[in-house]
């Protein structure tokens, strides 16, 4: 079989409105925006209010744009790959809500759950369904509505995460741009030191689980933070060497959004100079699934075609990875 390449062809996103400051949390928990600025980066997050909208709303928000700024119609979507550890129900897949809002009628839909590293794993998927030519227009969206799981009195988790959606199309590539490799890791993380404990089948929802908190994020943050400077920097030089990338040849890193300073470090690694890493988790926060596509909404007007650009993430799991490709919209 002919293996084609698979590239972006279109970006699309959504962010609820309401802002929740450093200043505004606090008021809630024993925290400053000081603290919060240095360790993390984050000055402020996006919080959805509304109680009725949720994972699947904004994921559908961030398609809908997409489509419309690719001038297609929903139908000629052939497959949706929905990223998110905040799904709008245990089961069915969130992707087949999103089918179902926005009208693609002839895609099949599935959810895949891979934490931060979520929208890199569905991106891979999603490329390969192209590549093979099984599919000719794959939505991959990252769509996380984080503020569902958080514990608004722990001051260790709440002030890390925001709400938001980002989504990509694929297509096949008709200039030799595109998704060129990709490498991802999984390292089962057995001490639990980033997981929701609650509502699955291992502690179902009960009286006693809700009252105890397990259905809210619980993180141990020194040891993801070591893990995930170390997975990130290290996968990030792994797909730069062995496709022949000096750091100068990269023009962008698109690093998931967890931590200034994890960020910082493989930036570092790299080589490369901080005019050429995307950085908006001053503005968001940890939005997880959705970081990364976020990123490439926020600067797809400054992306020339052809170039080399990175994407790294480290999450939950433990899993993480790095994807080069080459950008292949024309801005003109
Ligand atoms: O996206 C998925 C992957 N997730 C990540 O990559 C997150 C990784 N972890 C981190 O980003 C960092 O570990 C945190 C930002 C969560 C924490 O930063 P840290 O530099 O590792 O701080 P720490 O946990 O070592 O805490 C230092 C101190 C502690 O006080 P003591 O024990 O030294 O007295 C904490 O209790 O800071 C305290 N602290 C806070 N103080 C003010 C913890 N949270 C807060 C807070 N405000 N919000």
């Amino acid at each position: 079989m002919e293996v084609k390449r698979a590239k972006i062809t279109a970006v699309g996103h959504y962010l609820p409105e309401e802002r929740l400051t450093n200043h505004d949390l606090e008021k809630m928990v024993d925290t400053n925006d000081e603290w919060i600025r240095t360790r993390t980066g984050i000055e402020e997050r996006r919080v959805m209010k509304d109680p009725d909208k949720a994972t699947a709303f904004m994921g559908s928000e961030a398609a809908k744009e997409l489509l419309d700024q690719r001038g297609i119609n929903a139908s000629e979507i052939d497959l949706i790959i929905l990223a998110t550890v905040t799904p709008d129900y245990m089961f069915p897949a969130t992707a087949c809500l999103v089918q179902k809002e926005i009208g693609a009628t002839n895609a099949f839909a599935f959810d895949l759950s891979a934490a931060c590293s979520g929208f890199l794993y569905a991106l891979s998927t999603g490329a390969m369904y192209i590549e093979s030519g099984r599919a000719q227009k794959v939505l991959v969206i990252g769509t996380d509505k984080m503020s569902s799981i958080m514990d608004f009195t722990d001051r260790t988790t709440c002030i890390l995460f925001g709400d938001g959606a980002g989504a990509v199309l694929l297509e096949e590539s008709d200039d030799g741009t595109g998704i060129i490799d990709q490498k991802h890791y999984t390292e089962g993380d057995t001490n639990c030191s980033l997981y929701q404990p609650g509502g699955g089948s291992r502690n179902p929802a009960t009286k006693e689980t809700v009252e105890n908190g397990l259905h809210h994020l619980k993180q141990d943050g020194k040891a993801v933070f070591k893990k995930a400077t170390m997975g990130m920097a290290d996968v990030s030089l792994e797909i730069m060497k062995r496709n022949d990338l000096d750091p100068d040849d990269v023009a962008w890193l698109v690093p998931h959004q967890a931590n200034l300073r994890i960020i910082d470090a493989t930036a570092r690694r790299m080589g490369l100079s901080s005019e050429k890493v995307m950085i908006n988790i001053d503005k968001y926060g940890n939005t997880t699934a959705a970081t990364i596509p976020l990123c490439l909404y926020d600067w797809k007007d400054k992306l020339n075609h052809g170039d080399n650009i990175v994407l790294a993430a480290f999450g939950g799991g433990f899993t993480w990875g790095a994807i080069y490709l080459t950008w292949g919209i024309n801005n003109e």
